[in-house]
């Protein structure tokens, strides 16, 4: 990445800057905004088709928000105020949401009652009713599937009373598409796989298949495996460990260790032994200083995170009166690890689109959106109805209730259960409803292709490159901003107040 004149100058002076300090510069360009490629990097192994990532909050991402951020090619973080076992819950659903293939069926034995099986559907959540059923010698004798259940008249029934023996079964190597055929033709909804010795060996189900088959899948972030991606956070020391071990047994893709401070030893001491146990990427954060990310990445980050305090609900810099303004603090981390080869993520502060190329040309391979994703359909918080308007709960990890109510969240804040009082660094608040995450993505990514397009940037790789910045003043976020008019039409991608 190149010296960034602006940047340089300021932090030469100790002054830091933010996303209102400045602006991009145009220049000439013959790059169209829809035809720039926003493919990056959340992880060193780990990809993004945009660079989006929703953040690690209560009130942001569980599965459900997982699920389409990662459909429209970035990666939900899901939060780790859940027990261990929801978390990886979280996680599983993400993993299996497209499942072409279902490598491992829950199965049932022939001798079974209806009712131990619908008290495991209970215990585990299962949502699917479709089960293989087998003898004694682990082979497939039957099928049951919801509408056995439904025309069941007895919980005392064994499985072998309402299991359909009528099997249509395929050869392991079956392909999705194959499995499409076949499925359609034969109008089955579920496919068992038999191997050579004739024990099941994985099973489709229509309804992901066609999934599959028709769905966009080119903006879709997958993994090697054609899943959708998904990370999870975790805290430091032993129940990280714990918590890490689950989620890795999930298939999760990347574990972010979600501190309010990663430049400390038990952040460092951790990365460490998650690093040497498990075969999995680690981000670590946040961070907001070159000399932080750079001892992070010694210790063998695969990805830094950075922001302290810039979040829209954290009150940390008025609390402890620390932190850096988010854009200096990009572009020095991102200097300062830049021979590691690992991407900075970007982490909180940003309210418009036009924030997120000017996050990247500092020197973020992405961004990862709290309030900018609270609003929406998919986030865990709950509806108010308030002034006459629609909105959802939005809270900071660190605010009152969450430190209350969760110890992750004290944690996070380094503040143990001995602690009578809390002091919180962030606030329980309110942000608009505004519909779905496709709808406001589309916005966001939007503006992204845009000030690519102004910068003559192909390629995200090509705005951290070329980005150049002026600073500007408060006049000029003045002129920045709408001015002297009254708006009468609402803009899908522009609010001035909340
Ligand atoms: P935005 O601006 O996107 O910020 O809403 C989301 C990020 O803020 C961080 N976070 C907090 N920081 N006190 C803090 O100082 C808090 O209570 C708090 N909760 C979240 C976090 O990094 C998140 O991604």
């Amino acid at each position: 990445m190149k010296d960034k004149f602006v940047l340089d100058e300021s932090s030469k002076k100790g002054i830091a800057l933010t996303f209102d300090d400045v602006r991009l510069r145009t220049g000439y360009s013959e790059v169209l905004p829809d035809n720039v490629d926003i493919g990056s990097r959340f992880s060193r192994n780990v990809s993004l088709k945009a660079p989006i990532v929703s953040a690690a909050m209560d009130t942001v991402t569980e599965y459900k928000m997982a699920i389409q951020i990662a459909k429209l090619g970035g990666i939900g973080v899901i939060h780790r105020n859940l027990s261990v076992e929801e978390q990886a819950f979280n996680v599983s659903k993400v993993k299996h949401h497209l499942n072409g293939l279902i490598e491992k069926p829950v199965c049932v034995f022939e001798n079974d009652s209806i009712k131990s099986i619908f008290d495991r559907i209970e215990e585990k959540k299962f949502t699917f009713r479709s089960f293989p059923v087998l003898n004694n010698e682990l082979k497939i004798v039957g099928l049951i599937t919801r509408n056995d259940f439904d025309f069941c008249d007895s919980l005392d029934c064994s499985a072998k009373d309402i299991m359909s023996i009528d099997l249509l079964t395929a050869p392991q190597e079956t392909t999705v598409e194959e499995a499409f055929v076949i499925m359609k033709k034969e109008k089955k909804k579920v496919l068992p796989l038999i191997d050579g010795n004739g024990f099941l060996a994985g099973m489709y189900s229509f309804s992901d298949v066609k999934r599959v088959k028709t769905g966009a899948l080119s903006s879709y972030n997958l993994d090697s495996k054609g899943r959708l991606r998904v990370a999870a956070a975790v805290g430091v020391g032993e129940e990280a460990l714990r918590r890490v071990r689950a989620l890795v047994e999930k298939d999760v893709d990347v574990i972010v260790i979600d501190t309010a401070h990663g430049d400390t030893k038990l952040v460092i001491d951790t990365l460490k032994k998650i690093k040497s146990e498990f075969a999995v990427d680690v981000v670590v954060g946040n961070v907001s200083v070159g000399e932080s990310a750079r001892r992070l990445a010694e210790a063998g980050a695969d990805g830094i995170k950075v922001g302290q305090g810039g979040g829209s609900i954290c009150t940390t810099r008025i609390i402890a009166g620390i932190g850096r303004p988010q854009v200096s603090a990009i572009y020095d981390c991102a200097k300062a690890v830049e021979s590691f080869g690992i991407p900075i993520c970007a982490d909180g502060g940003l309210r418009h689109s036009g924030d997120i190329p000017i996050a990247i040309a500092a020197g973020a391979h992405s961004v990862m959106m709290g309030s900018m994703l609270a609003g929406t359909e998919e986030a865990p918080g709950e509806v108010v109805f308030y002034q006459g308007r629609k909105w959802k709960v939005y809270r900071g990890m660190g605010s009152l209730e969450a430190m209350k109510s969760n110890e992750s969240s004290r944690e996070r804040y380094l503040q143990g259960e001995g602690k009578k009082q809390i002091i919180p660094e962030g606030v329980e608040g309110l942000v608009p409803c505004k519909g779905n995450v496709e709808e406001t993505i589309f916005q966001y990514l939007g503006g992204l292709r845009r000030g690519m397009g102004y910068a003559g940037a192909n390629t995200i790789e090509e705005l951290r490159e070329k980005g150049e910045f002026d600073q500007i003043s408060l006049a000029g976020i003045q002129e920045s901003h709408t001015h002297d008019v009254l708006i009468t039409k609402d803009s899908p991608n522009y609010t001035k107040e909340i």
